[in-house]
């Protein structure tokens, strides 16, 4: 079965390919390589023996989509092309909007057009704002996200769920990712970012390797045990499985919301400890100012996931931290 996964060659979207072809679908790529690069989909045929179909295009152009949907019989389509730096969105609002929203509008509307129903969509826990209870479930209002970057997840819901009230013949899934981090096993492929990176593991493993002097701990004052953030992590291959069992759900003339978390709160220091252990030293680290727009504390109920696709999270914090390394050892230059 032929599935259309937009941004695939970016640091979820390939790890989401090789559990796909694991699971014997056929993942076909449309990425316009803004976040990644192609020798991804090298990566992907070494680990999993296949390559997944690549094309180069932007999904805001409706003439590479209809091609891509002519040319191939996609069942469904799992989105995640998307700008996702949220610093970087307040300054860039036309670009994240342009990017996100109208992105998925040309993507929806080709979709319509090629008669392909079934959306798995990459949302966010920061749609959830500020809540007054933890953790995190589905059937709280969502909240108002401070940055464009979240609006635009917002919006896209919205958006989706409006869809969805006017025609109902759609499956659409919305799945809210807490904090994914690590990499496959093999070291192949893994989160690559470009310049400084703004989230705390692909920090942490080029202090490790010697790219960064020293990881800023944004905050020690949070009412929280040891006083630095508290975050639900996830490892990527664990979130990789989430879109395939949301694949595998029957969703048929439905709209359904997971949260896709382990349900367990990791302040910044317990993370860094799990890397000490792995990385066999210490890691240099010093305190900072607290980073504006970080929620103290919050994690997943994912209950939810659980008991209607059966998915939960499998790896532990001393994986998700020995793979972030094994990658970052391996690719010190990421993909070259
Ligand atoms: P990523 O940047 O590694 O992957 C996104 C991919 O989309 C990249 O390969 C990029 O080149 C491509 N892309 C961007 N705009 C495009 C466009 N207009 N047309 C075609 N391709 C385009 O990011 P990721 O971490 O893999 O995230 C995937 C999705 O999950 C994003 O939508 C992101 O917002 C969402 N998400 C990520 C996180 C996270 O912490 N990584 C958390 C919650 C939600
Ligand atoms: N942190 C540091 N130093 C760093 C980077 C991060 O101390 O150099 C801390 C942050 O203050 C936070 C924790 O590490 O307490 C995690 O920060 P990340 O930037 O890794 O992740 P966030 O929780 O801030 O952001 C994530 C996703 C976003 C999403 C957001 C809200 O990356 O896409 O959750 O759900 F919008």
């Amino acid at each position: 079965m032929k599935i259309l996964v937009t941004g695939g060659s970016g640091y979820i979207g390939s790890h989401t390919c090789v559990e796909l072809i694991d699971q014997g679908y056929e993942p076909i790529i449309v990425d316009n390589l803004c976040n990644s690069k192609e020798v991804v989909t090298d990566r992907i045929k070494e680990i999993s023996g296949k390559r997944p179909k690549f094309y180069l295009g932007d999904i805001r152009n409706q003439t590479i989509l209809e091609k891509i949907f002519n040319e191939n019989e996609i069942d469904s389509v799992i989105h995640f092309a998307g700008l996702k730096a949220v610093g970087e969105s307040v300054t860039k609002p036309l670009e994240y909007y342009d990017n996100n929203i109208y992105g998925s509008l040309v993507l929806l509307k080709a979709m319509k057009k090629a008669n392909v129903k079934k959306i798995i969509f990459s949302s966010s826990a920061t749609v959830y704002g500020t809540q007054p209870i933890i953790p995190y479930v589905e059937t709280m209002q969502t909240g108002e996200p401070t940055q464009p970057y979240g609006r635009s997840k917002l919006f896209i819901e919205k958006i989706l769920q409006d869809l969805f009230k006017a025609e109902k013949n759609w499956s659409i899934t919305l799945l809210r990712y807490f904090n994914p981090v690590g990499a496959h096993s093999s070291g192949l492929i893994g989160e690559d970012p470009q310049g400084i990176p703004n989230n705390l593991m692909p920090y942490i493993t080029q202090v490790a390797i010697g790219k960064r002097p020293s990881l800023a701990v944004f905050g020690n004052d949070y009412n929280t045990p040891d006083g630095t953030c508290v975050r639900d992590y996830i490892h990527v291959m664990d979130l990789a499985k989430g879109h395939v069992a949301a694949l595998n759900n029957n969703n048929a003339n439905n709209i359904q919301i997971f949260n896709l978390g382990s349900g367990k709160g990791t302040s910044v220091l317990e993370v860094i400890s799990a890397f000490e252990t792995v990385f066999g030293k210490k890691l240099p680290w010093h305190f900072a100012p607290r980073r504006e727009g970080d929620l103290p504390a919050y994690w997943a109920n994912a209950d939810k996931a659980k008991q209607i696709m059966g998915w939960q999270t499998k790896l532990q914090l001393e994986d998700m931290v020995k793979d972030s390394w094994n990658w970052q050892r391996n690719n010190p230059q990421g993909f070259v």
